[in-house]
């Protein structure tokens, strides 16, 4: 979906002092941001973060960055957190980067022990699934951030984004600690609902939903030499 310019957004953004710019500068270095030395939570496209905003005003003994590649929803994301939780929130910091290149924003030595993913852009079409935030290509990154038993939280509408993505975690040094095809039936709580959540949620769709955990298997970081669904080529002259 198009989202509209929002011509206050980065004025908002740019004199808030816990919005992070650029995020570069502070790789290897997050910890210092923070007034205490709290689990480092990360999570990744936050949108609107109406999901981000409840869960760190809930959480005021958990560190987190929110990311997000545009200036407009972070501008939302801005106002949520600051409505939930004061401008002068203390656990909450927002920072506009393209999470393809998150290892040039985050390293090891900053402690993410764990990060959210949801809802993320399901990127259907043959060849553009590399971008998918749950692709192995985003996760041998991820992977490198978080000690072995560090968790990634996975949610989404999408039933083939769901299915891809349970393999490749399982590809990519991730064992699935907890599975759910229907999350508002599963009784988990508390599930933070997000803007996307609560748009298909009404429409009648169920929830995908996980918690991976990094294990100390040894991967080869290669992903283009792993066989991976749907990215075989499309067979020749129809039917194999
Ligand atoms: C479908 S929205 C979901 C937003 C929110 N998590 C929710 O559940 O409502 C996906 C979000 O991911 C962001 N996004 C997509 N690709 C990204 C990338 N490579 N780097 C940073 N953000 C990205 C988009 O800007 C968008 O805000």
């Amino acid at each position: 979906m198009h989202m509209r310019k929002k011509k206050w957004a980065r004025p908002e953004l740019a004199a808030c002092p816990w919005v992070i710019d650029p995020p570069e500068h502070y790789r290897g270095r997050w910890l210092s941001l923070f007034a205490n030395s709290a689990p480092f939570h990360l999570e990744l496209g936050c949108g609107k973060g109406v999901a981000t905003a409840a869960m760190i005003a809930d959480n005021p003994f958990v560190n987190y960055l929110a990311i997000d590649i545009s200036p407009d929803v972070l501008g939302d994301a801005r106002r949520n957190i600051a409505a939930a939780c004061g401008e002068d929130v203390r656990n909450a910091l927002l920072a506009r980067a393209n999470i393809e290149q998150l290892s040039g924003i985050l390293a090891p030595e900053d402690g993410v022990s764990r990060i959210y993913i949801r809802f993320c852009n399901p990127w259907p079409r043959r060849g553009h699934k590399k971008r998918r935030l749950t692709h192995p290509r985003q996760l041998v990154q991820y992977r490198r951030l978080l000690p072995v038993g560090g968790e990634i939280w996975f949610k989404t509408d999408d039933d083939e984004l769901f299915r891809d993505s349970k393999r490749y975690f399982e590809v990519s040094g991730f064992e699935p600690v907890w599975i759910t095809e229907d999350l508002h039936a599963s009784g988990f709580s508390p599930n933070y609902v997000s803007e996307h959540e609560l748009r298909f949620a009404a429409a009648g769709i169920p929830i995908k939903a996980g918690i991976w955990r990094k294990t100390d298997a040894v991967i080869d970081e290669d992903f283009t030499r792993w066989e991976l669904p749907g990215d075989r080529p499309a067979p020749v002259g129809g039917t194999p």
